[in-house]
């Protein structure tokens, strides 16, 4: 089954307004560059999302890069799903390593959050990933199929069939080290048959899994050049209008 690319930016806690409508802007001036056939979506910091969904090209679609897995109620500081719907928020991650390593975030939590962005219509992007001495200690396959197993564990298989999955090895992000594109896509491989044993082969065939990790316009295409890999997760370079365009032509 052919699953459209995606190219997903996570500013994470970059940008103020004013540069967040730049960045638009300036993409708005290459907005021939975003090739067509794929899918092309910023997370943000909340308060950038709004000027980011009325100015970015149409083509482009807003995400979050977190959320409350609860309605409304007590709950200083957070966000709710129905609030992001309100924005025309499309996408939410969850379980970035940054949210499980700063914030102490759990796999229940990040269960919670997966279930409660996908019963609120938006996709969730379940993001897993091992860290320098797991990776060294040769657990990679387990911690990685642990983060899949309990993050999806409320989904029906028809709702993993829409979700995405972002491998993100910890000691890759922001650190200029990537994994090699073969080494992504073993693991990529292993993510894809974990969704086929736990929710059937029709699931796993369109569950699209990206890679993350110091993705950039001159490595980008080498990744989704790999079978079981349709897309990048894109921090620092993402950051950039020009380098976002890049990226799109790199794999267009
Ligand atoms: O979620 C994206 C990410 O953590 C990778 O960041 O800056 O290495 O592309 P970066």
């Amino acid at each position: 089954m052919a699953r459209t690319p995606l190219l997903m930016g996570n500013w994470k806690m970059y940008k103020t307004v004013a540069e967040a409508r730049q960045f638009a802007e300036n993409l708005g001036q290459r907005s021939a560059d975003l090739v067509s056939g794929i899918d092309y979506v910023v997370c943000a910091p909340f308060t950038s999302l709004h000027v980011l969904r009325v100015m970015l090209p149409a083509q482009v679609k807003i995400g979050a890069q977190n959320v409350y897995p609860e309605t409304e109620g007590a709950y200083t500081g957070e966000i709710s799903p129905p609030m992001l719907v309100e924005f025309g928020t499309q996408y939410v991650l969850a379980g970035h390593s940054e949210r499980r390593t700063l914030f102490a975030e759990t796999d229940e939590l990040i269960e919670r959050k997966v279930r409660a962005i996908v019963e609120h219509g938006m996709v969730p992007v379940l993001c897993v990933g091992e860290n320098l001495s797991e990776k060294e200690s040769g657990k990679t396959n387990d911690i990685v199929a642990a983060q899949v197993q309990k993050g999806l564990a409320g989904l029906q298989a028809d709702q993993v069939a829409a979700a995405v999955i972002a491998y993100e090895p910890v000691w890759a992000i922001g650190t200029g080290k990537t994994a090699t594109a073969e080494d992504a896509q073993v693991v990529a491989k292993e993510i894809r048959q974990l969704v086929a044993a736990q929710f059937g082969e029709t699931a796993a065939a369109s569950v699209r899994i990206l890679y993350g990790g110091s993705v950039k316009p001159n490595n980008i295409a080498s990744f989704l050049a790999q079978p079981d890999i349709d897309g990048g997760l894109v921090g620092g370079a993402s950051l950039d209008a020009a380098s976002f365009a890049d990226m799109a032509q790199a794999i267009g």
